[in-house]
C-alpha cells in the first residue's frame, strides 16, 4: 500500500549555504511592459506582434481579460503574442467577471480602460489583490464620469463604463505608474484633454508605448496630457528584459563571496533603475554594456561582481524609482557593513503583501537586526544570514529577495509559500540555480 497526503498546493524554496553566482543569464520579459503591450495592442487597429512577451500568471490574466471583452489573442510558443487590435471602440461586454488574480497592474490598468467603455465590466482577483486599495483608482476615474461600485474602496470592482468621459485635470495623490495608467488610458475616451500631475516621476512605459503606437503624450511643464479620440495603429513591440526580475539576481551577485554575472538585454528605463543607483552608492560593482534603444525603451547587458556593501540612506525620493526592488535591496543592506536606512516607502505596505513586515519578519528570522517605521525601517548588517524558516507571504518579490540571502547564510534557509513567483518570474528557481544558487523547489510543501 502506498502512503498518501493530501495536496497543499503550497511551494515552498529550500536554500542550502553559499553557492557562487556566474555565467550569463537571460532575464524574462518586462512585466509592466508586457501588461501594458496587450492593452494598447487590443485598442490600437491592425495586428500586433509582441516578441519578448513575459508569459506569466500576471500578463496571462491581462490577456484572458482582454480575449474575455472579445479581443482575439495568440500567444506562440517562443515569447511571441499576435493581437488583433479592433481599434478603440471593438470592446465588447464581458460574459463574466474579470479575474485579475494577483495582478494590481491588471486591475487599475483594465479599469481605467473599461471606465470608457459604452457596458459594464467587473474586475476581481485573489485574496491579496482584494485587499488593496483601489480608491486611488475608482475616485479620480468617477469624476471623469464613470460609475464604479467598490467593496470599501477594493476589488472587486464594477465599472459601468461612460461615453464619452469627461476629462481630468488632476494631481495624483501618491506616485504610482499604474494610477497614472489607468487614467491615461482612460483619458483616451475623454472629451478633450485629460491632465495629470505626479508627485514624484514613476515609470514612463505607458507614455513611450503611446507614442509608439501613433499616439500623442503630452508633456508640459511637469503635467502630462493626453487627448481624447487619439487612434492607435498596430505596432510591432519587443519586450526588454525585467529589471525588477534581473535585480535579485544583481543583489545576489553583489553579496555573494564569488560572483560574476552579465544578465542580458535588460531594460535601463532611467524610472527603472533606482536599484542600480542604490546599489552603485553601496558600493556595488554595475556596469552597462551595449546600451541602445529597442523600439521605445533602452536596454543593455549589465555586468555585476561581487564587492563589499556599506550602508546607505534611502530617501523619500529614491523610493518611486526603485518600488519594487526595496525588498532584495534590504537584503544586500543585511549584508552591508553598517546601518542601512529606508524612509518614505509606506506604500511598500500595500503591494502584494505588507512588505515592510514580511522583509522584516523574515529578517529577523534569519538573525538580522531590524527596527521597522510605518514608512520604513533601519537594517543593521550582520555580513551573514543564519538559517531559518521564513514566509513569503504569498509574495513573489519577498520569496525571491530571501532565496537570495542563502548566498550569505551560514544554515539552510527554507522560504514558505513561494508559488506565486509565477506571477513574474516563471522558472525563477530553474534559472536561479543554473546560476549557481543552491535552491530547491517543493511542491506541495507539508
Ligand atoms: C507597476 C507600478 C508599480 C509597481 C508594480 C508595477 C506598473 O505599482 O509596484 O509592480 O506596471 O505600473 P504602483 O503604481 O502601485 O506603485
Amino acid at each position: 500500500m502506498t502512503a498518501s497526503r493530501a495536496s497543499t498546493g503550497r511551494r515552498d524554496f529550500m536554500i542550502a549555504p553559499g553557492g557562487r553566482l556566474t555565467g550569463r543569464l537571460p532575464v524574462p520579459g518586462d512585466k509592466s511592459i508586457s501588461h501594458r503591450a496587450l492593452i494598447l495592442a487590443a485598442l490600437a487597429e491592425g495586428v500586433t506582434r509582441i516578441d519578448g512577451f513575459l508569459d506569466s500568471a500576471d500578463c496571462r490574466a491581462t490577456l484572458t481579460a482582454l480575449q474575455t471583452l472579445g479581443i482575439t489573442i495568440e500567444l506562440g510558443s517562443d515569447a511571441s503574442v499576435t493581437v488583433h487590435g479592433g481599434g478603440t471602440s471593438e470592446l465588447r461586454a464581458p460574459a463574466q467577471p474579470l479575474d485579475c488574480g494577483n495582478s494590481g497592474t491588471s486591475m487599475r490598468l483594465l479599469a481605467g480602460m473599461l471606465a470608457g467603455q459604452p457596458f459594464s465590466a467587473t474586475l476581481s482577483g485573489d485574496d491579496s489583490l482584494r485587499r488593496r486599495p483601489m480608491e486611488r483608482v475608482v475616485k479620480p476615474l468617477q469624476r471623469m464620469g464613470a460609475r464604479i461600485e467598490s467593496l470599501d474602496g477594493c476589488a472587486p470592482l464594477t465599472v459601468h463604463g461612460r461615453q464619452p468621459l469627461k476629462p481630468l485635470r488632476y494631481a495624483l495623490p501618491v506616485a504610482s505608474a499604474q494610477v497614472k495608467s489607468a487614467l491615461l488610458l482612460a483619458g483616451l475616451f475623454a472629451e478633450g484633454e485629460t491632465w495629470l500631475r505626479e508627485p514624484a516621476a514613476t515609470r514612463d512605459h505607458t507614455e513611450r508605448m503611446l507614442t509608439a503606437f501613433g499616439g500623442e503624450c503630452l508633456q508640459v511643464e511637469g503635467w502630462i496630457g493626453i487627448r481624447g479620440g487619439n487612434r492607435l495603429r498596430a505596432t510591432p513591440i519587443q519586450v526588454p528584459g525585467d529589471l525588477s526580475s534581473a535585480a535579485f539576481f544583481l543583489v545576489g551577485a553583489a553579496i555573494a563571496t564569488h560572483a560574476h554575472l552579465v544578465l542580458e538585454d535588460v531594460g535601463v528605463n532611467p524610472t527603472r533603475t533606482g536599484i542600480i543607483s542604490l546599489l552603485r552608492a553601496m558600493g556595488a560593482d554595475i556596469r552597462f554594456h551595449g546600451e541602445h534603444l529597442r523600439g521605445v525603451e533602452p536596454v543593455a547587458d549589465i555586468e555585476v561582481r561581487a564587492s563589499q556593501l556599506h550602508g546607505i540612506h534611502i530617501n523619500p525620493e529614491n523610493v518611486p524609482l526603485a518600488i519594487d526592488e526595496l525588498p532584495v535591496l534590504l537584503v544586500a543592506a543585511a549584508c552591508a557593513d553598517g546601518v542601512t536606512t529606508l524612509r518614505g516607502a509606506a506604500e511598500l505596505r500595500v503591494k502584494e503583501s505588507d512588505r515592510l513586515q514580511s522583509m522584516a519578519t523574515g529578517l529577523r528570522m534569519l538573525g538580522v537586526g531590524v527596527e521597522t517605521w510605518e514608512d520604513g525601517m533601519q537594517v543593521t548588517g550582520s555580513g551573514t544570514f543564519t538559517g531559518g524558516t521564513v514566509d513569503a507571504a504569498g509574495d513573489h518579490r519577498i520569496a525571491m529577495a530571501f532565496a537570495m540571502a542563502g548566498l550569505r547564510a551560514t544554515a539552510p534557509i527554507h522560504i514558505r509559500d513561494c508559488r506565486n513567483v509565477d506571477t513574474s518570474f516563471p522558472g525563477f528557481a530553474r534559472t536561479a540555480r543554473a546560476a549557481g544558487l543552491a535552491i530547491d523547489s517543493v511542491e506541495d510543501a507539508p
